[in-house]
């Protein structure tokens, strides 16, 4: 009798031991293993709840076998009792009807799952009943994506994939970085290729610098020139000058290298034509010309003037970045521009700038405009998203590419020194900048690295 006892205890401890251990040491496969069917058989068995609780059911009428209680007066009448006689009868009733669910599929941190909308149901209604869903799962959110006519996909994640961000920034696809996550656990992607320039918004702290180490180290190993502006004294970039082909720390020197980088753009506008084709990427591979990636660490110091001698210098800066910006999609130079802030008050370059510069990066910043003026008009949601970033997350940020899409996404940390160790690390893959401007093709720029990593 004991012994069975002990027996029993015994293979339960070691059955939990066994569970903690393998939770412990490889959660990925507990979590397809055992603790997602046992979600998914939660989520399943508790919908008709969580979807009256979220107001998504709809009352039909069915019909249902029901059982009637009938009072019959029979012969135990006359003793004063009722006897009540269960009678099964067929009727017409109303039921609360749940949307109907698809198959529970498993992601790296929750579950993907398609609902069917009720007739007169629209996207918004999940949207709206989305935090409720997600606290009846005990999950951290739920989000209403690929919406489909009569469809729509619920995403749950059990917990914010932003608190915890690794990833390598390298990437083996030319222009392409990996510079942090998405919050739906995806790596956040950027191609420069496809969105060629981008604006990067933050208060200070917030992480622009970072996000910038983040590309410098992605870009590094790419045959791809860097170049930098950092009017403030070079503090930022010159660490990393020996994987940049030029570098601008003064106004002086930021007016010279703009009009080489319009010099440069219009040479290859020239090959192009000459070889009738329309951008870089149709000329042949042995007259590509290198790509340029140009940083700048705070463009407010581009605008910003001491006194009115430099108002000649600051107009001219203005138009050549402009003119950089609308040339360099077809001609691969690609400009990357960090700011607290990029408003018409910097100038009326400004404005006409920052709509050349599409991807837009959003961290926390200080007054709800500049998260407006850096995401444009998108979606409320995203501006609420922008406004919602804490401090003591820095690197979190609200990513819009340009076809209207957004997602909350963090930077992964690259120190200042990691990001030196990559700048030195390929610093034989700096082009001189006579080698950029000589128009002519430097490296050999296949679209496909095959391997950089
Ligand atoms: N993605 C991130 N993950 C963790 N810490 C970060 C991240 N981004 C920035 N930080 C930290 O926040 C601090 C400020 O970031 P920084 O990039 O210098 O901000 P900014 O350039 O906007 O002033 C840095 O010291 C860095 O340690
Ligand atoms: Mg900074």
């Amino acid at each position: 009798m004991y012994d069975t006892l002990i027996v029993v205890v015994g293979g339960l401890v070691a059955a939990a031991a066994g569970l903690w251990a393998w939770r412990r040491w490889h959660p990925a496969s507990f979590w397809y293993g055992v603790a997602f069917p046992a979600r998914a058989v939660l989520v399943y068995l508790t919908w008709r709840h969580v979807a009256a609780g979220c107001g998504l059911t709809r009352r039909r009428r069915r019909w249902r076998w029901t059982l009637d209680a009938v009072p019959v007066v029979g012969p135990a009448a006359r003793g004063a009792a009722t006897v009540v006689e269960q009678k099964r009868r067929m009727r017409r009733v109303d039921v609360e009807r749940a949307p109907r669910l698809g198959v529970l599929r498993p992601t790296a941190l929750g579950w993907r799952l398609r609902v069917r909308l009720h007739d007169g149901q629209v996207p918004a209604d999940y949207e709206r009943a989305a935090e409720g869903i997600a606290h009846a799962w005990r999950v951290h959110s739920v989000r209403v994506v690929d919406v489909r006519p009569g469809v729509v996909t619920l995403w749950a994640t059990m917990r914010d994939p932003l608190t915890d961000v690794t990833v390598s920034p390298v990437t083996d696809r030319l222009l392409t970085v990996r510079p942090g996550k998405l919050e739906n656990g995806a790596d956040w992607v950027i191609d420069l290729r496809t969105v060629p320039h981008w604006l990067i918004a933050g208060a200070t702290q917030s992480g622009k610098s970072n996000l910038a180490n983040a590309i410098i180290k992605g870009l590094a190993p790419q045959p791809v020139a860097l170049v930098g502006f950092d009017l403030k004294g070079g503090v930022e970039f010159t660490p990393y000058a020996p994987r940049l082909s030029a570098l601008a720390t003064t106004r002086s020197e930021c007016v010279e290298l703009l009009g080489g980088l319009v010099a440069e753009l219009e040479a290859r506008m020239a090959l192009c034509r000459k070889h009738g084709a329309r951008n870089v990427w149709t000329l042949p591979g042995e007259l590509r010309p290198v790509p340029v990636v140009v940083l700048v660490d705070e463009v407010a110091e581009l605008f910003l003037m001491a006194d009115k001698s430099e108002k000649d210098e600051v107009a001219k800066t203005s138009t050549a970045l402009l003119r950089v910006a609308q040339l360099g999609r077809a001609f691969a130079v690609h400009l990357v521009v960090c700011g607290q802030r990029i408003g018409s008050d910097l100038g009326p370059g400004v404005t006409a700038l920052r709509a050349q510069l599409s991807g837009r990066v959003c961290h926390r910043v200080n007054d709800p405009e500049t998260a407006s003026m850096t995401l444009g008009d998108m979606d409320p949601a995203a501006l609420e998203a922008a406004r919602g970033i804490p401090a003591e997350t820095p690197g979190v940020c609200v990513v819009a590419g340009q076809d209207g899409s957004w997602h909350r996404a963090r930077s992964v940390y690259v120190s200042e020194t990691d990001a030196e160790q990559a700048a030195r690390d390929h610093a034989h893959l700096t082009p001189s900048w006579a080698e950029v401007t000589g128009s002519s093709s430097v490296t050999d720029l296949r679209p496909d690295m095959p391997d950089a990593a």
